[in-house]
């Protein structure tokens, strides 16, 4: 596997590639859900690229930027023995050199949720994965449904502004007890990790729960008085949604998905579930 960091080595390495190439962008701290992104990327490429960066751009001022989980030897081991070819790990200086002062905002998909909880994330989401696919022009890139509003906002951004790479999802890999996989998972004490589990099954409960026409209202309150009683501290949201709009439904219509985002300990966990 080939590394590179600036953005010379970058467009040498890109120019060496012969056929199709996927990217599969990461914050790292890799675990088998970002793996099942490079497994799917083998499948539709002839060249598998990843890249790791930790967006300062998408942290709050009082989010876990500074402490978010750097394991580059570790991450890179995991990369070549999943078959990724070539990893780009940028520093900040690469992606936002002096004088920066380009932001992406993609309106619509990002305005509610986790743009209502974490502001400006979105926007630096938007802005971080549109210079990636913009350096690295990828075929095709690759992203999680665990951040179902993410994926949205990405499919936007590359519609709106022709970014001609095909935006693919993979769906969420879970713990054996249903925990979506997540580098924030590290953060959890095994009080905790024991508590977290009670948000896959509040999304269980509540998928089953509609899908026998019980009235949506009632459902979402009994699943969010289920994640207090289990210890949560906030809920941000619970709600069912229409998956293309993100718009919140109050009785089933169409494609739907149950998105969630709720905090225990200090920990703040999202997850979702198609019906
Ligand atoms: P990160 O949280 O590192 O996630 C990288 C990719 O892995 C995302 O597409 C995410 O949805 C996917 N992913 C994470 N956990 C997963 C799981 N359990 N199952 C399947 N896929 C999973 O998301 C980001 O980084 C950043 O916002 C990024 C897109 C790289 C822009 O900075």
């Amino acid at each position: 596997m080939q590394i590179v960091r600036n953005s010379e080595e970058l467009a040498r390495a890109r120019t060496a590639v012969g056929g199709r190439l996927a990217l599969v962008p990461t914050m790292g701290a890799l675990h088998p859900g970002h793996m099942a992104l490079v497994e799917e990327a083998k499948r539709r490429a002839d060249t598998v690229a990843a890249s790791i960066f930790v967006n300062p751009a998408q942290f709050g001022p009082t989010e876990d930027f500074s402490r978010y989980p750097r394991r580059e030897g570790e991450d890179a081991r995991m990369l070549e023995d999943t078959g990724c070819d070539l990893l780009w790990m940028p520093s900040v200086a690469d992606i936002y050199p002096q004088g920066f002062s380009t932001t992406v905002h993609v309106a619509s998909v990002s305005r509610r949720w986790e743009g209502e909880a974490r502001p400006g994330h979105f926007n630096g989401v938007a802005t971080v994965v549109a210079k990636l696919l913009i350096s690295m022009r990828p075929d095709v890139a690759l992203f999680g449904e665990k951040d179902f509003q993410q994926l949205a906002v990405i499919r936007r951004l590359a519609a709106d502004l022709n970014i001609p790479t095909e935006i693919v999802a993979v769906p969420t890999v879970r713990e054996e007890d249903g925990l979506a996989l997540s580098s924030r998972n590290a953060y959890l004490s095994e009080e905790e990790r024991a508590r977290a589990v009670a948000l896959p099954r509040a999304l269980e409960y509540a998928r089953a729960a509609i899908g026998e026409g019980k009235p949506v209202q009632m459902v979402l309150d009994t699943a969010r008085k289920s994640l207090i009683d289990a210890g949560f501290s906030r809920i941000d949201y619970f709600v069912l949604v229409d998956a293309s709009t993100l718009e919140p439904l109050d009785a089933p219509a169409g494609e739907m998905r149950l998105i969630a985002a709720a905090v225990v300990g200090t920990t703040r966990l999202i997850d979702n579930l198609a019906l």
